[in-house]
């Protein structure tokens, strides 16, 4: 495995699989790995000839008050486990080198950046947006998958990747959980003692909701109530929101049909955890 840093090296490589008629697949990540983004590289070492790890905290993508400071990193471990999947290069760029000075170019996904973490975290799927079309341009996959564990990040892409003719095949993949069933983020090591037992709360509302889908519940409303109902009496927790959406325009859905999702944000003491369901998974909604 190769560790690049530098943008025209990456490309060259790249190009240079591609000109041998290599298909290359891209997975973009923050880095501190867990088995959540190891199942995506898997799947990108399986579905491509070459496979790009790119491992970049980005900046933009965080508030003022966000944990930018304090995010996870460990590029030594990181880059021993991405050896052991078989990645072609990790991709690591430098800050100065993604956004130098006198940088002012961003990417907008004007309706489904709104609501939901758009709502509480402004201008984070802009900065998401902008540095995933930047890796595109850099690393110019024939694929590049996601995890639908940020299942509106993912939608956004999608809809970037779209709307800006980029020659990409975007991917998501399901969320991967803890035995428990705490979804897998790089921000669970900030969750504190009884913090983690409270975290639980996301998969219980998930579980209740789906439930009732099954059982034959059609109302948003009922279901939201049970799922918010959950969250409240759990201690240690806030609601940031809960929202039952069509799954790919992210509008609001009222009653549910086979692919309705339930996108679910919780403060767990100083930290916000995100996670998501399809709610009636059997059907053609979770392929
Ligand atoms: P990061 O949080 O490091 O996540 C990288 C990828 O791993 C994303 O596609 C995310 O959805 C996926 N992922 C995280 N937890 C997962 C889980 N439990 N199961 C399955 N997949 C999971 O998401 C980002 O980085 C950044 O916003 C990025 C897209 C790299 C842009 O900076």
């Amino acid at each position: 495995m190769e560790i690049l840093s530098d943008l025209r090296e990456m490309r060259a490589r790249s190009r240079g699989w591609r000109g041998r008629g290599e298909k290359v697949a891209l997975v973009p990540t923050m880095g501190y790995f867990h088995a959540g983004h190891l199942s995506l590289m898997r799947y990108g070492r399986r579905a491509a000839d070459r496979l790009v790890v790119s491992l970049f905290v980005n900046a933009a993508q965080f508030g003022p008050a966000e944990d930018l400071d304090r995010y996870p990193r460990d590029l030594e471990r990181d880059a021993a486990l991405a050896r052991e999947v078989g990645v072609d290069v990790l991709f690591t760029p430098a800050a100065a080198d993604i956004y130098p000075a006198g940088y002012q170019t961003y990417v907008t996904v004007e309706e489904l950046s709104q609501g939901h973490c758009g709502a509480s975290r402004p201008g984070h799927f802009r900065g998401v947006a902008t540095v995933v079309l930047k890796l595109f341009n850099q690393v110019e996959p024939d694929l590049a998958v996601f995890g639908e564990k940020d299942y509106q990040q993912l939608q956004v892409i999608r809809q970037m990747a779209a709307d800006l003719n980029v020659p990409v095949t975007v991917v998501g993949r399901p969320i991967v959980r803890e035995a428990d069933g705490l979804a897998l983020s790089s921000r669970n090591t900030y969750l504190k003692g009884e913090e983690r037992a409270s975290a639980l709360c996301l998969y219980r509302a998930i579980n209740a909701a789906r439930e009732m889908a099954a059982a034959g519940e059609i109302s948003g409303e009922k279901i939201l109530a049970a799922v918010r109902g959950i969250i409240t009496e759990t201690p240690l927790t806030r609601l940031d929101y809960a929202a039952l959406v069509d799954p790919e325009t992210l509008k609001a859905a009222p009653e549910i049909n086979g692919g309705t999702r339930l996108l679910l944000a919780v403060w767990v003491g100083a930290t916000r955890l995100i996670d998501n369901t399809c709610l009636q998974e059997s059907l053609l909604c979770c392929v």
